[in-house]
């Protein structure tokens, strides 16, 4: 059954660059592009999306770093979206991704991940309506 995954470039990913290569990324994989925009999100739209880790330490920077720039935001879509999408972008922190993934292959530090995508079709569903139909 086809499943849509949220994903999101990172102010850092797309100030160096890296739009086309990540989407040619997903679009090897198999994976649909529904919908693909540049946007600014705002500190509250940064909030609710990041809600679920408001009372780590790091929240504060983790908002200044997502509304630093644009992010690339899009609508993956196809079997095991979510699953197949978190695959490709690998493990939280890039020092531990292995080459092969985008974080891997692209990112250093955790407070710069360069890509965000849905942990469950659940959320996915919750983020693509935060930035797409608000
Ligand atoms: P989380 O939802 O745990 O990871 P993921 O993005 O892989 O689903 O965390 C959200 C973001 O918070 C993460 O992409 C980067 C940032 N973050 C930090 O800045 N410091 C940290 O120690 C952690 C765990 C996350």
């Amino acid at each position: 059954m086809s499943e849509k995954a949220f994903v999101m470039i990172k102010p850092d990913g797309v100030r160096r660059g890296l739009v086309g290569e990540i989407v040619s990324r997903f679009k090897k994989k198999g994976l649909r592009l529904l919908r693909g925009e540049i946007m600014e999100i705002s500190r509250e739209t940064a909030r609710v999306h990041y809600g679920h880790l408001q009372d780590k330490p790091f929240f504060e920077e983790l908002v200044d770093y997502i509304t630093s720039g644009p992010v690339f935001a899009m609508i993956v879509e196809g079997k095991e979206a979510v699953a197949n999408a978190r695959s490709l972008i690998g493990p939280t922190n890039p020092a531990e991704a292995p080459p092969g993934t985008i974080r891997g292959d692209f990112g250093l530090a955790v407070e710069e991940n360069v890509i965000h995508g849905s942990d469950s079709p659940e959320h996915a569903r919750r983020e693509i309506r935060l930035f797409f139909e608000k």
